[in-house]
């Protein structure tokens, strides 16, 4: 098949099949030249960078009702911001959030640039976001190359070596399939294509709308491809977590630093992370161990926390840290590791 057949049989496929999604025009209606707001648009994919699409929706929602603009956005507070988006992982993607969305409305005039030349300027854009919305919310000729995108395109033209050095020839190819109209469309089929179809394990050939036409799918190589070289296992470093609880219910808390992991987040204090770790208790009194330990996974550690839980007496000064009430402490607004350790800590503090 040739790369303009290609492309419009995806179409067609793709206006069966688009998933619903809430930052999406529906084909039906994108198919007469309706363009979505570039700012649903930008927050949904900031917020895909790094999370599947039911958690994503989920959060999508939530700020598109209490933020429906990029100038509501920039004027809310950073902690509020921050609050909203716990949970979502990778914090340095909501400061750069809060970041663009500043600069949008006070430098850019609340629009947000048509192009990825200029895009890729803005805090937290990366190549892949600017194509991303320069296609999606502009309907310009662009796509969005990622994981999902590459191994669809090795395995339509049978590309065996291993991604890592395939990855520019992966991109001309994905780029050579790009039709000549309806490109947001075409790079939300292909998103579709990969996650509902092409998918990374046992991909779904008998439904692909590209079965005729997949190199890998002839061969019988489909599940192989893309080739991968084998990932080295990741570090484990540990650390200690210390839940302190005052007598009259307030959580002794900590707001981590603005940069690093979970910077700017809020957090219960804790020691250093690594292979040995020096306690470091923001309150000098008696701390119990908890059974059990909690573990994360981090993009280039694992993590394996111990708890600590203390009760502090009304008069006990923190070290560090500050006492949060029990009426204004939300489980929800703290980081993913945070609840863990707080999920652990709590029945210690149930009589
Ligand atoms: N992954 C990244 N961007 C996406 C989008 N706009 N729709 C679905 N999945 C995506």
């Amino acid at each position: 098949m040739r790369d303009a057949d290609l492309s419009a049989t995806l179409l067609a496929w793709y206006d069966r099949n688009a998933r619903n999604l809430p930052w999406r025009i529906p084909p039906a209606r994108s198919r007469n030249g309706e363009l979505p707001d570039p700012y649903r648009v930008w927050l949904s994919e900031v917020m895909l960078q790094q999370t599947t699409v039911p958690v994503a929706a989920r959060y999508f929602d939530r700020f598109c009702d209490r933020w429906p603009t990029v100038e509501d956005l920039a004027a809310a507070e950073d902690r509020d911001i921050l609050a909203a988006w716990a949970g979502l992982g990778y914090y340095a993607r909501a400061r750069n959030l809060i970041k663009c969305a500043r600069i949008v409305v006070n430098d850019l005039g609340g629009e947000f640039p048509r192009t990825e030349t200029e895009l890729v300027k803005l805090p937290g854009i990366g190549p892949y976001t600017a194509a991303a919305i320069t296609a999606i919310a502009h309907d310009f000729r662009a796509i969005a190359v990622d994981g999902n995108i590459e191994r669809i395109v090795a395995r339509l033209h049978a590309v065996r070596q291993p991604l890592a050095k395939a990855k520019p020839e992966l991109r001309k190819l994905a780029a050579q399939l790009l039709p000549s109209r309806r490109y947001g469309d075409f790079s939300q089929a292909m998103m579709d294509l990969g996650s509902i179809v092409c998918r990374p394990r046992r991909p779904d050939c008998e439904h692909c709308p590209w079965s005729q036409a997949c190199r890998a799918r002839e061969l019988g190589i489909e599940d192989s491809l893309p080739a991968r070289l084998r990932k080295a296992a990741k570090p484990q470093v540990l650390g200690e977590a210390y839940v302190g609880r005052r007598e009259d219910g307030a959580w002794l808390l900590e707001r981590r630093p603005g940069k690093g992991l979970l910077g700017g987040m809020p957090g219960w204090p804790g020691s250093g992370w690594g292979h040995e770790v020096a306690a470091e208790p923001p309150w000098d009194g008696d701390w119990h161990r908890v059974e059990g330990s909690v573990s994360h996974v981090f993009t280039h550690f694992k993590l394996e926390l111990r708890v600590f839980v203390a009760k502090i007496p009304a008069a006990g000064a923190a070290n560090r840290g500050e006492f949060v009430p029990t009426e204004e402490f939300v489980r929800d607004s703290l980081p993913t590791l945070m609840r863990k350790v707080f999920d652990l800590a709590l029945p210690s503090f149930c009589p």
